[in-house]
């Protein structure tokens, strides 16, 4: 049934319009049909259901586009070392893999289904979740089948770690190989960690360009833990994303800033390795687009709270409320390429038509077309993110339309 969100305190759209004071939102179908002032809702929808949202705020629902949720247990251990004064490497990837692997597709389900609903939990309505816990053709498949049934975008990155005792040459040959010819029906992404102990350039481009011509987009971990080729890699090859960007030339950042490759931030993760937080304000002050994402693993951050990382970007990454709201809705959306088109399905009065690059309703802005992903804040005021960290604030959420927490 047709809705009527009302009664709306702040409603941020993440798009031309702004922020509306007092303002009501109409979707039907799962998406958005009308947004305004609560005195204008057009006499069509005088049948819609009205939901009172009690003078609360309203953003776009997170888009999480950094997770890596297929995985069983946990690595709390090497967490505490770390703490002590170890420094995080590449190869605590394998303690997991040894732990995806047993686990059996029926527990990696359940596991995902639960990390989903946590997300809910805290407002996210859009998920990517990478492979790369399995690290062999059997497992990869197994880890891409479970998560094609639930996620929104599935990552393919057999192209984790060289798993222990392999040659890493050959490794990257079963990669582009068998294992991409299995797993890339389940997949719309391959993905690259491109990095020191991981892979390096010229093996990371062979798994990139594979991926590419087997029809999927590019997504590339770089420049997480010391200065590397990941960023100009991923610009060179059109990638999407490059993620973690905590090292960054001059020369990056000029990359990214005139590309469409978004520089996608992982402050969680960087809390958890004590990487230094990404200069937000070089990339943004550059003309890069910046995403924030969760980077849920058991390695390297073990949180789906989007709330935190938007928390973390404004007290310590001097990110305004509104750029973090918005690198965390609108960037995850570009990240994903989900994000509105505005020349191509342009609407005769010049507004976008809510609809991304491929006709699905976009992620990540409270627009007319787009789908009604919200996340209805406990506080009048989005700043409460901020204000009041670490409080719980979210206190419903929807996707398309339904109710998915609160
Ligand atoms: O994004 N950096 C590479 N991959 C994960 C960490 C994986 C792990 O340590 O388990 C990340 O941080």
């Amino acid at each position: 049934m047709m809705k009527l969100f009302t009664n709306i305190s702040e409603l941020r759209t993440v798009s031309d319009a702004g922020t509306l004071q007092n303002a009501a939102l109409v979707e039907d179908d799962g998406v958005i049909q009308w947004v305004g002032h609560p005195s204008f809702v057009p006499a069509d929808y005088a049948a819609a259901e009205t939901i009172d949202c009690g003078n609360r705020a309203v953003l776009p629902g997170w888009v999480d586009s950094h997770t890596h949720m297929i995985f069983d247990g946990n690595r709390a251990e090497e967490f505490e070392a770390r703490m002590a004064g170890s420094d995080y490497a590449a190869g605590g990837i394998a303690v997991t893999m040894e732990a995806t692997r047993s686990a059996g597709a029926q527990r990696l389900e359940q596991l995902l289904v639960e990390r989903i609903s946590a997300g809910h939990a805290g407002g996210t309505t859009t998920f990517e979740t990478k492979t790369g816990y399995g690290l062999n053709t059997e497992s990869e498949l197994e880890a891409a089948q479970v998560a094609a049934r639930h996620a929104d975008d599935v990552t393919f990155l057999g192209a984790h770690l060289v798993p222990p005792g392999a040659d890493a040459e050959e490794y990257v040959s079963e990669v582009v190989g068998p294992m991409l010819e299995q797993v890339s029906p389940h997949v719309s992404w391959i993905d690259v960690f491109c990095e020191r102990g991981a892979f390096n350039e010229e093996q990371s481009r062979r798994v990139l360009e594979a991926g590419k011509k087997a029809g999927l987009g590019l997504r590339v971990h770089g420049n997480q833990l010391g200065d590397g080729p990941g960023v100009q890699l991923a610009v060179a090859l059109g990638a999407a994303s490059v993620d973690h960007v905590n090292y960054l030339t001059d020369e990056d950042v000029q990359a990214l800033a005139s590309s469409d490759t978004v520089a996608t931030m992982l402050p969680a993760c960087d809390l958890s390795t004590r990487q230094p937080l990404v200069e937000a304000r070089r990339l943004i002050d550059a003309g890069a687009t910046v995403a924030i994402a969760s980077n849920l693993n058991p390695g390297t951050s073990f949180t789906s709270s989007m709330n935190y990382c938007v928390t973390t970007a404004v007290l310590q990454q001097y990110m305004s409320l509104d750029e973090a709201i918005e690198a965390a809705t609108l960037g995850g959306a570009k990240a994903l390429r989900r994000h509105a088109v505005t020349s191509e399905g342009a609407t005769s009065d010049g507004a976008t038509s809510g609809l991304d690059a491929q006709g699905r309703p976009a992620k990540g802005q409270l627009i007319v077309g787009a789908a009604c992903d919200l996340h209805i804040l406990d506080a009048e005021n989005a700043i409460n993110l901020a204000y009041r960290p670490g409080m719980p604030m979210t206190y419903q959420t929807w996707r398309a339309g339904e109710k998915v927490f609160g």
